[in-house]
């Protein structure tokens, strides 16, 4: 059975119960964090704090614990649940109010909530022979630096490549790719990796990170900057990049190929690259 904690407590998933009033439900205003877990270790906890601070002081919640306590709560769930590789979830909302009201109540306590789920990455199918993505305008909000569990724009939008037999949405706004819908999206052009920079326009990725910094340890060229849609669309090789997805290449956008159709032969060096350092980084705790 699932063993989760709310609110100071841990305990079975069914009787994990919040206020109707909770703001996480009437407003969306909370912030959350996906951690992987590998071998029972959870995967950059630090940088995925860090994030956390940077989602809470955007939204203006103080952060309810220091990383110290962060880091003994993550821990306890990974303890208290089974399966060596997990998902750690944990979100924070503003809390509940007595009455439905935007602007922030004057005293409220903060809703924590902290579950794992098991941690199911791609089957080999997906990179052997590739994802398909649609594309869609960006109408996301300006803070997509955020992580907030504000995602209706982002359900809606991985819907549609849902709804058209595929696996994400990369996400375009005033001609330039930003992200996909619950992923970052690197292009590869003549051999060079392009990444769009960390800026209000997508989430800065933990993945993200790390392939950059596996490209550079493999002397990979990589250039972080604005990359124009027309870039990516003939891109020869696009790829999805998230925690839980690892790296997976897109082999057809919009029902067209990508590049030659096939996962490249730069995506086969990075996800051989990513698998190395799994074993031996992530699985040893970092
Ligand atoms: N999503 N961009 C968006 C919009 C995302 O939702 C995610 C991850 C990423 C990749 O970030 P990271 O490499 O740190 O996982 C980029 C998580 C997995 C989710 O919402 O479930």
């Amino acid at each position: 059975m699932t063993t989760v904690y709310l609110d100071g407590a841990f305990m079975p998933i069914a009787e994990a119960k919040v206020s109707a009033m909770d703001r996480g439900f009437l407003f969306g205003d909370g912030a959350y964090e996906v951690i992987p877990v590998y071998s029972r270790r959870p995967f950059r906890l630090p940088e995925h704090l860090s994030r956390l601070r940077h989602t809470l002081d955007g939204i203006r919640l103080a952060n309810p614990h220091d990383d110290a306590e962060w880091a003994r709560l993550v821990g306890e769930i990974i303890a208290r649940n089974a399966g060596e590789d997990q998902s750690v979830y944990l979100q924070i909302t503003r809390g509940a109010d007595t009455k439905r009201n935007h602007a922030f109540p004057a005293r409220v306590t903060p809703t924590v909530y902290i579950m794992s789920e098991p941690l199911v990455t791609p089957p080999p199918s997906q990179r052997e022979t590739g994802i398909a993505a649609v594309s869609a305008a960006d109408v996301r909000w300006l803070r997509c630096d955020l992580k907030t569990t504000s995602l209706l724009a982002n359900c809606l939008l991985r819907q549609l490549a849902v709804d058209a037999g595929c696996v994400e949405t990369i996400l375009f706004r005033d001609g330039f790719m930003t992200e996909g819908a619950a992923s970052n999206i690197f292009a590869v052009k003549q051999g060079v990796l392009l990444a769009p920079p960390k800026d209000r326009f997508m989430l800065p990725g933990i993945t993200y990170d790390v392939v950059l910094e596996l490209a550079a340890a493999h002397g990979l060229p990589a250039e972080v900057g604005p990359v124009a849609e027309a870039t990516a669309r003939s891109a020869d090789e696009l790829w999805m990049t998230s925690s839980t997805k690892e790296v997976l290449p897109i082999v057809r956008l919009d029902g067209q190929p990508v590049g030659t159709g096939q996962p490249g032969p730069v995506f086969k060096r990075m996800h051989a690259w990513y698998q190395e350092f799994k074993q031996r980084v992530m699985r040893a705790g970092e």
